[in-house]
């Protein structure tokens, strides 16, 4: 049976980790994988989970099954998040939210959701660049994936007229896998306008959003990020969102994320809700304890938000101090390009515009890697290798 089995390639992203991880060089960098590093280069672990996780053991509480859709007061914290405590599609239980594992787990259910009650032949869209996997997701779902125009690499924009085109020319009922904030891998969003005209387009068009939220808290702020979800949340469009808290709890291991749903009405959110749960049961059963107990303490307790709040932030300003920290090395290590572009650019990455040969010597002669995309992760960069990762940089540039 096995063999004729193909060995399948790396992970794209995760594959750079298991790469970086089997390089013996002491002055290797992972520029890879969306993760935060703290400026010693540290994984850090924030003190409000601190905090949170000795008050759970203090508890030893026993650990039964968890609901299928997780816990509640987790379920209720993820859609205060997002569509502020007075939301009406909260208080009109137009809102579902199941925990989910981590982002990834958020988009899974949704997709596999979405499949069971979508015409055969739905096409999902997603963004052209987009994170890897989203590709994955919905194609292992059952669906086609195309991509929709995005990125333009002349002006590091937003090719926002083709985006326009495309959602114009779709068949209607398309899925459209659409970031939030801190679109991945490029760092560029799209302007509040340009938003409100994607909107009318998909209401237009009868589509279906799916949000994805992986990096709230590190373009602007908890609020600023979340205001895409809220201008949805302001229309009558049903739509889905997958939501995670790797990375703004710095809880990367614990799997903790959730996939909410906007119905028309309360009594269509209970029934989707209802399937929605066939969906995870047959999946995983039932979701993990710890991640979530952690994250519902810190949401739920005014002290432990605070702190949240200002460790996010922390993580935030150091993220922008290092895009200038690389576009100055860049330039004190002599390039004439013009990289002004990468502080402009939102969240964790950088969208640099090296060529996957380049960024193949970056890992040969430097121990610098990234993902060949030439995606960089700027929140791994600190002040001790900002300097050598912008000379390695200008010299593969040289070649
Ligand atoms: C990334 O894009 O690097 C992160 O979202 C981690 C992942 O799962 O790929």
């Amino acid at each position: 049976l096995f063999s004729a089995v193909p060995l399948a390639p790396r992970d794209p992203i995760l594959g750079v980790t298991e790469a970086y991880n089997a390089d013996t060089r002491p002055t290797k960098v992972n520029l890879g994988v969306g993760v935060y590093y703290d400026e010693n280069g540290k994984l850090p672990l924030l003190e409000c989970v601190r905090t949170a996780e000795d008050q759970l053991n203090a508890l030893h509480a026993p650990r039964g099954y968890l609901p299928i859709d997780g816990i509640a007061l987790y379920d209720q914290a993820v859609q205060k998040l997002l569509f502020g405590a007075q939301s009406p599609v909260i208080t009109g239980k137009r809102a579902i939210t199941a925990e989910a594992l981590g982002g990834t787990g958020g988009l899974k259910i949704g997709a596999d959701l979405l499949r069971r009650f979508t015409p055969e032949g739905t096409t999902v869209y997603i963004s052209n660049p987009s994170w890897e996997n989203h590709r994955a997701i919905f194609e292992g779902a059952g669906f086609e994936v195309q991509t929709y125009p995005y990125y333009d690499a002349a002006t590091h924009g937003v090719d926002f007229d083709g985006l326009l085109k495309c959602l114009k020319e779709a068949r209607p009922g398309s899925i459209f896998v659409l970031h939030a904030c801190c679109h991945n891998p490029t760092g560029v969003d799209l302007s509040p306008e340009q938003w409100t005209q994607v909107l009318a387009a998909l209401q237009a068009a009868g589509h279906v959003p799916f949000l994805d939220i992986a990096y709230q808290g590190f373009g602007d702020g908890i609020e600023e990020d979340g205001a895409v979800i809220r201008a949805f949340a302001a229309t009558s469009l049903p739509f889905f969102v997958s939501s995670s808290f790797s990375k703004s709890f710095s809880l990367y291991g614990e799997r903790v994320g959730a996939l909410t749903v906007v119905l028309s009405d309360a009594d269509e959110a209970a029934r989707v809700l209802s399937q929605l749960k066939r969906v995870i049961r047959c999946n995983y059963s039932n979701p993990p304890t710890h991640g979530a107990q952690v994250v519902q303490r810190v949401l739920n307790d005014d002290t432990l938000r605070r702190q949240w709040e200002s460790e996010l932030g922390a993580m935030r300003v150091r993220i922008k101090a290092m895009r200038k920290a690389l576009v100055a090395g860049l330039a004190a290590a002599g390039i004439d390009r013009d990289f002004s572009f990468i502080e402009r650019q939102r969240g964790m990455f950088s969208y640099s515009g090296l060529t996957a040969d380049q960024v193949e010597a970056l890992k040969v002669d430097h121990g610098i890697y990234a993902v060949s995309s030439g995606r960089i992760c700027v929140a791994a960069l600190n002040d001790k290798n900002v300097e050598t990762v912008a000379r390695a940089i200008a010299s593969v540039l040289a070649k």
